[in-house]
C-alpha cells in the first residue's frame, strides 16, 4: 500500500537521544543548554550518529520536566533562544546529522494559552480543546479513570464546576484531538518545526491520545496485588491504544506530503507488546514512522527472553519494515544498571548488530549508570507522588572529564553528578582503545563498513543456547554470525561451519577464540565473526 523509500533515519542511522537538560552547559545555570549541544557535535560526527533526538526543548513550567509544554513554537529560556536553535540545525547538517524534536501531543501545561482560555468558562471558544466532563450527581470524577502519576485522571475546575481530564500531571491536561480544531493547531506545529530545518519527530505518549467517546469506566485488572503500581489496577482498554490511533498517522503523513523534498521521519513512543509494535506498522507508512521498541527496559536480561523477543518481533515484520531497538532513555532505569555493567558490551554489540535503527540514550556509549539522588534533590514528579521509582537517577549530567561538574558544568549541577565520573568520562574513555566508548564508535563504524549489518536480513539459528545468543545476519554472500553470552560462565558454541573470521570481539580486539570448529566465549564476551566463503580458503 505505501510506496518503500526508506529515509536514511531509518534502518541505516544510528540515532542520540539527548536529554538537553543534562548534556552540556554553556552558561553554567547548572542546567544543559542548545549552544552546549551545538558545542558537542562534533563529538557527536566522531561517534558516528546521523540523528540526534532532543527531548523538550520548548517554554515549560517544568513540572514534568519539559514534557509540560506552554508554547509549541519557542524555545524555553533555559535552554536558549530560537537563534541558538537555528544554529544548532545549521551546524548539525553542515556535519550531515539530523535534528529529531520530541512532539509532546497528548496534553499540553496548563499554563499553555490554549489551557488558560479553556478554563476561563464553559462558554469560551477554547473549552472543547480539551476534555471537560461533569461531576457525577454525587460531586465525584466523571468515571474511574486514574492519572499515570497517581491519583484520578479528573481534576476539578471550581469556576467552572467541570473536570478535566489529565493522564499525566494535574498540570498535563490531555488535548482533545477529536476536535479539528486541535489537530489543526497540532499539525501546525509540525510544519513550524519542519519549516525550520527539523528532520524528524519522536512523538510522546501515542497510545493515549484517543481515549473512549464514551468515557465508560474501565475494568479491574483481576491480576493486581497490593504494592503494584497503581495505575496497573485497572485495564487500560479504554484510554489506551484506541483503534481511532490510526488518524494521527494518516494526519502527520498528509503533512510530509506536503514537503516531497525532504525526508521527514517519525518514531512513536509506545510501551506496550509486540501486538501493538505490530499495530503501528500496519496503520502507517514504513517509509516514515515507526514504533521505538523500548521492551528492552522491560524484559528480564537473559540470553532465553532477549532472543524469544527479538526473534518473534523479527518474524512479524516485513522486510521493508525496521525496528527501531532502544536500550535506555529518561524514563526507565539505565541498561548498564538493568543489565549490569558487565553486560554493557554485550547489550552495545546487540543492539548495533540487530536490523533497524538504534537509539542510544546520552551517556551509555560511556558505561553511565543511574545515580543515587539525596531525598532533598528528588526532582521528578512520579518519585514524589507515585509509589514508582523515579526517573532522576537515569537523568544526571553526562560525564565528559575528570574535573569539577565533570566538564558538564562550572556552576551547581541540577541533578548531582555520578561519584564514578572520575572513571566513566569522555576524556578518559576517547583515548582508551579497549573502553565501552571505543567499543561504541567501532560498532557504528561496522554499520558503515559492512552493508549486511545494515541492510542485511536478521536470520535465526540454532546455535542459541540458553545463555548465549547468537544470530545471522545476512546480505547476498555476506554473513555475518555474532554470539553473545550473556552469562558470567565460559561458554563453548559448536558452530555450523569452520570458516569464520573475528571481525570485532566486545573488547574492541579481533581476537575471537574459534578452533576446531568451535567458538569459545568468556563470561560477557560477544563477538562479530564474518563466514569466509571457500574460493578465499
Ligand atoms: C513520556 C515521556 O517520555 C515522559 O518523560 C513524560 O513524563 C510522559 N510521556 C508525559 O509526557
Amino acid at each position: 500500500m505505501f510506496e518503500n523509500k526508506n529515509t536514511p533515519l531509518q534502518g541505516a542511522g544510528v540515532m542520540y537521544q539527548i536529554y538537553p537538560r543534562s548534556f552540556q552547559d554553556i552558561d553554567d545555570d547548572g542546567v544543559g543548554d542548545l549552544r552546549g549541544i551545538t558545542k558537542r557535535l562534533d563529538y557527536l560526527k566522531d561517534l558516528g550518529v546521523n540523528s540526534i533526538w532532543l527531548s523538550p526543548i520548548y517554554p515549560s513550567p517544568m513540572k514534568d520536566f519539559g514534557y509540560d509544554i506552554s508554547d509549541y513554537t519557542s524555545i524555553d529560556s533555559l535552554f536558549g533562544s530560537l537563534e541558538d536553535f537555528d544554529e544548532l540545525v545549521k551546524q548539525a547538517h553542515a556535519r550531515d546529522i539530523k535534528i529529531v524534536m520530541d512532539y509532546v501531543i497528548n496534553h499540553t501545561s496548563e499554563e499553555h494559552k490554549w489551557f488558560i482560555e479553556s478554563k476561563s468558562s464553559r462558554e469560551n471558544p477554547k473549552r472543547n480543546w480539551y476534555i471537560w466532563r461533569d461531576p457525577k450527581p454525587n460531586g465525584e470524577p466523571p468515571n474511574n479513570w486514574i492519572s499515570m502519576f497517581g491519583g484520578s485522571a479528573w481534576k476539578l475546575d471550581e469556576t467552572t464546576n467541570q473536570f478535566y481530564l489529565h493522564t499525566f500531571l494535574t498540570e498535563q491536561p490531555d488535548l482533545n484531538w477529536r476536535n479539528p480544531e486541535v489537530k489543526q493547531a497540532m499539525i501546525d506545529i509540525l510544519r513550524f518545526w519542519i519549516d525550520r530545518g527539523v528532520d524528524g519527530f519522536r512523538t510522546d505518549a501515542f497510545a493515549h491520545v484517543f481515549k473512549d467517546p464514551e468515557f465508560r469506566d474501565e475494568p479491574l485488572n483481576p491480576d493486581w496485588r497490593p504494592g503494584r503500581w497503581d495505575y496497573t489496577k485497572f485495564i487500560h482498554s479504554l484510554t489506551q491504544h484506541h483503534p481511532d490511533l490510526y488518524l494521527l498517522y494518516e494526519y502527520f503523513d498528509q503533512v510530509f506530503n506536503d514537503y516531497p523534498d525532504r525526508q521527514l521521519f517519525m518514531i512513536s513512543e509506545d510501551y506496550a507488546g509486540l501486538d501493538n509494535l505490530r499495530w503501528h506498522h500496519d496503520h502507517s507508512n514504513p517509509d516514515r514512522f515507526a514504533p521505538i521498541n523500548i521492551r528492552f527496559s522491560q524484559l528480564h536480561w537473559d540470553a532465553q527472553t532477549i532472543r524469544q523477543f527479538v526473534e518473534e518481533y523479527e518474524t512479524r515484520l516485513k522486510p521493508h519494515e525496521w525496528p527501531n531497538h532502544a536500550l535506555s532513555n529518561h524514563d526507565v532505569v539505565r541498561i548498564s544498571d538493568r543489565a549490569g555493567s558487565h553486560q554493557i558490551r554485550v547489550a552495545a554489540m546487540l543492539q548495533m548488530t540487530l536490523r533497524g535503527m538504534p537509539i542510544i540514550y546520552y551517556g551509555d556509549e560511556i558505561g553511565m549508570h543511574d545515580t543515587d539522588i539525596p531525598q532533598a534533590q528528588i526532582h521528578d514528579p512520579v518519585s514524589k507522588q507515585t509509589n514508582r521509582p523515579g526517573r532522576d537517577p537515569e537523568r544526571t549530567p553526562m560525564q565528559w572529564a575528570n574535573q569539577p561538574g565533570a566538564g558538564f558544568t562550572n556552576g551547581e549541577p541540577w541533578l548531582p553528578i555520578a561519584k564514578d565520573y572520575n572513571v566513566f568520562n569522555v576524556d578518559i574513555e576517547q583515548h582508551d582503545p579497549s573502553s565501552v566508548l571505543s567499543l561504541y564508535k567501532r560498532l557504528i563504524q561496522l554499520r558503515a563498513e559492512i552493508p549486511a549489518l545494515v541492510y542485511g536480513s536478521y536470520e535465526s539459528n540454532n546455535l542459541s543456547t540458553i545463555d548465549v545468543y547468537c544470530y545471522h545476519r545476512r546480505l547476498d554472500d555476506q554473513e555475518l554470525l555474532i554470539a553473545l553470552n550473556m552469562s558470567y560462565k565460559d561458554q563453548t558454541i559448536k558452530l555450523d561451519v569452520h570458516n569464520y573470521d573475528c571481525v570485532l570481539n566486545t573488547d574492541n580486539s579481533l581476537n575471537c577464540s574459534v578452533r576446531n570448529g568451535y567458538l569459545f566465549l568468556k563470561p560477557h564476551e560477544g563477538v562479530i565473526l564474518r563466514k569466509v566463503s571457500s574460493e578465499q580458503n
